[in-house]
């Protein structure tokens, strides 16, 4: 039985088909590539397994039971976190606060009631996090919206590493980042892995695919029309896959 598993889910707007019975799954532990070309419905596959949009028809399966959730908050309760590729950071609110948004550290107040937000502890487990992840920020006090985009995509990835319990979905994560940037995030993906969280890494870096994914599964138009592994994960055949020119009937 598959950890997650998206059953020939359809997702319309309007008159637009952006997924036409499109099927997804992965295993607790393992690194699946989520590929195709522009358009081919990546990001709307994560949107609606998160909870971020509503798929028109399908099945979601977690664990085997069916499940849906009215909004990404409802995955993230059930160890799910997403690394949206339009990033939903809060631009205002600094580096730190950012992490910890939802999960805010408390200081114990007067008779043990719940105090002030510990920001002084927030930030340091903050800034170990950022090291990790080869974040280089000249100051933990400004707002993210006047960080780079690469360090508003480190911090928003080691957001969702930090919290994820069973799977994270990285909707083109590395697309803004430097060399070693890309190196700690692909690092950490195999740690997360190793860690038995499954990871879903959406991006158009064919090389990046190779060097992390256990698996790939293939987009095109709005479908699954490949699932390769191994030796069949070449260069040739990823883009066939993406492009129509290899068809596996059997990957619907
Ligand atoms: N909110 C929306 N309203 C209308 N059409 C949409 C919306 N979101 C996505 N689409 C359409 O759905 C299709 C799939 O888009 P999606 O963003 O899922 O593609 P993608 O595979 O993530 O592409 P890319 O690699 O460029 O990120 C596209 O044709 C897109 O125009
Ligand atoms: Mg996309």
């Amino acid at each position: 039985m598959p950890l997650l598993e998206a059953r020939t889910i359809t997702k319309n707007y309007g008159s637009v088909e952006a997924l036409r019975g499109a099927s997804f799954s992965i295993d607790a532990g393992e690194v699946v590539a989520l590929i195709g070309d522009n358009g081919a419905g990546k990001s709307t596959l994560v949107k609606c397994l998160v909870g971020a949009e509503q798929p028109t028809s399908g099945e979601i399966l977690l664990d085997g039971e069916q499940v849906s959730f009215d909004s990404p908050t409802t995955a993230r309760r059930m160890g799910i976190e997403t690394v949206f590729q339009d990033l939903a950071v809060a631009p205002d609110l600094d580096p730190a606060a950012n992490l910890f948004l939802g999960r805010e550290i408390k200081r114990k107040g007067l008779l043990g009631a719940l105090g002030m937000l510990d920001k002084a502890e927030m930030r340091k487990q903050a800034a170990e996090r950022f090291t990790t992840f080869g974040v280089t920020l000249q100051s933990l006090d400004v707002p993210i919206g006047s960080l780079s985009g690469g360090q508003r995509q480190s911090v928003a990835v080691a957001r969702a590493v930090a919290w994820a319990s069973k799977v994270v979905f990285m909707d083109e994560p590395t697309a803004a980042l430097g060399v070693v940037q890309r190196e700690r995030v692909l690092e950490v993906i195999k740690r997360v892995r190793d860690n038995g969280i499954a990871v879903v890494l959406i991006t158009h870096n064919m090389p990046e695919v190779q060097a992390v994914a256990d698996r790939v599964e293939v987009l095109r138009l709005g479908k699954r029309v490949a699932r390769l592994t191994g030796a069949d994960m070449s260069l040739e055949n990823l883009v066939g896959a993406m492009t129509g020119a290899l068809t596996q009937e059997e990957a619907a």
